[in-house]
């Protein structure tokens, strides 16, 4: 059976890892100078692998094999090779470099496919820039918002000018949308990013579907006085406020078990002095689940808690929502062919949940999309401990491979 080369595999890993690499983790960041670096790095392996390169109005970068006439639409496979601040060096990367790996691996053997094969890598999948994840793929999908199109950053730089930087264009991006009858099929291998196959001692995970997530910015305004001399009881502190609202999204996820999981990851107090009671507090809150009635009902008891904590605390809360992505069920003929797959080749296999977001939500939208996961040692993500040992990453581009070749044969 054909094998991926599991040296090269790696030594791209280790090379892509090298771009962006701090003392506190991988700094990849969307539209930042390492990720434009980064972004090169993988073009000149897809054009060593044979493929022509282009970019979209979205900035997403797009390989492209044709070997044979018949005019099938394309097998896409990819990921994302931006990272979380302070991040790791596999969330994104195994699965863009694993994609190559296999379109590499039938360049050495001389194989051809009868489908055409794109390399997919996606823009700001992370969406830390700009707080708008999955950009490239939704683009793709067609799921742009209107704020995709105006948001600015902390920089005060827009979208337009930060796609122009990679090669994209804004006004355009429309004609980044990709339609049903251009892909057969789409493949993601991504890292767990969770425990459960690192605990269990299991190879590949199958993805039954991922998880959904409902984004807002939450802003508690109170009135900013001194600190010395404002009495307890006359203070509207924005600050006390916004611990309750942040206990109260974990109460919703735990003690109220109204989804699966819910954090607060972003919090920014004004003016952020030692003698000033905090006047405002902006916070990023976010509750995933794999249905979407569970995220509203999240979403929906928030806003009642929060309507409650503005008549105690003598403040007022916004919530603007930045975005639903449902939940998306894996194709359940392209799970079927991953799972033989990893048979075939003597893994062991289990199905289970994605609890992180992928780009391979939105190409569900547009064809039968399926994901292979590998282990993430103590289910560590989004932080510079996270590892996936040299074997692992190569099992699961191995079945990433297998799956491409056996969607080929049996495909139309
Ligand atoms: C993407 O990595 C996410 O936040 O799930
Ligand atoms: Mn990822
Ligand atoms: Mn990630």
């Amino acid at each position: 059976m054909l094998s991926i080369n599991a040296q090269r595999l790696n030594d791209t890993l280790q090379s892509l890892g090298r771009i962006g690499e701090t003392q506190g983790g991988m700094q990849r960041i969307a539209f930042s100078p390492a990720d434009v670096e980064g972004r090169e790095f993988v073009k000149s392996l897809m054009t060593e692998a044979g493929m022509s390169v282009r970019v979209d109005a979205a900035g997403n970068v797009i390989a492209r094999k044709v070997d044979s006439e018949v005019g099938l639409p394309a097998i896409g496979m990819g990921s994302h090779t931006d990272t979380v601040p302070k991040g790791g060096k596999y969330d994104g990367a195994l699965g863009v470099l694993g994609a190559i790996e296999c379109v590499q691996t039938l360049k050495d053997a001389g194989m051809t496919t009868r489908h055409p094969i794109e390399v997919l890598v996606y823009t700001n999948e992370e969406g830390t820039q700009f707080r708008r994840w999955l950009y490239g793929s939704r683009a793709m999908a067609g799921l742009m918002e209107d704020d995709d199109l105006t948001c600015v950053d902390e920089l005060g730089v827009s979208i337009g000018e930060r796609l122009k930087d990679i090669g994209g264009d804004v006004s355009r991006i429309s004609e980044a949308v990709r339609t049903p009858d251009e892909f057969s099929a789409y493949l993601e291998l991504h890292i767990e990013q969770g425990p459960v196959l690192h605990q269990t001692g299991i190879a590949i995970g199958d993805v039954t579907a991922i998880t959904g997530r409902i984004g807002m910015n939450v802003s508690v305004r109170g009135f900013a006085n001194h600190a010395g001399t404002t009495p307890m009881g006359h203070r509207r502190d924005a600050l006390m406020a916004a611990t309750h609202v942040i206990q109260s999204v974990n109460r919703i996820a735990t003690d109220e078990e109204m989804c699966r999981v819910g954090t607060v990851g972003m919090v920014e107090v004004s003016p952020n002095a030692e003698n000033v009671i905090p006047g405002r507090v902006d916070i990023s809150v976010e509750f995933r689940d794999e249905t979407t009635e569970r995220i509203r009902q999240a979403a929906d008891r928030f806003r009642e808690i929060c309507q409650r904590l503005c008549q105690h605390w003598d403040v007022t809360i916004d919530i603007e929502e930045i975005g639903l992505a449902s939940p998306a069920p894996m194709h359940d003929e392209i799970r079927a062919f991953i799972r033989d797959s990893a048979r075939k080749l003597g893994f062991s296999l289990s199905s289970l949940p994605s609890g992180a977001g992928h780009d391979a939500q939105s190409m569900a939208e547009i064809t039968r999309a399926g994901m292979i996961f590998v282990p993430s040692v103590n289910g560590i993500s989004h932080s510079p401990h996270e590892y996936t040992s040299p074997e692992d990453c190569t099992n699961g581009v191995n079945v990433l491979l297998q799956t491409l070749l056996t969607l080929d044969s049996n495909l139309d």
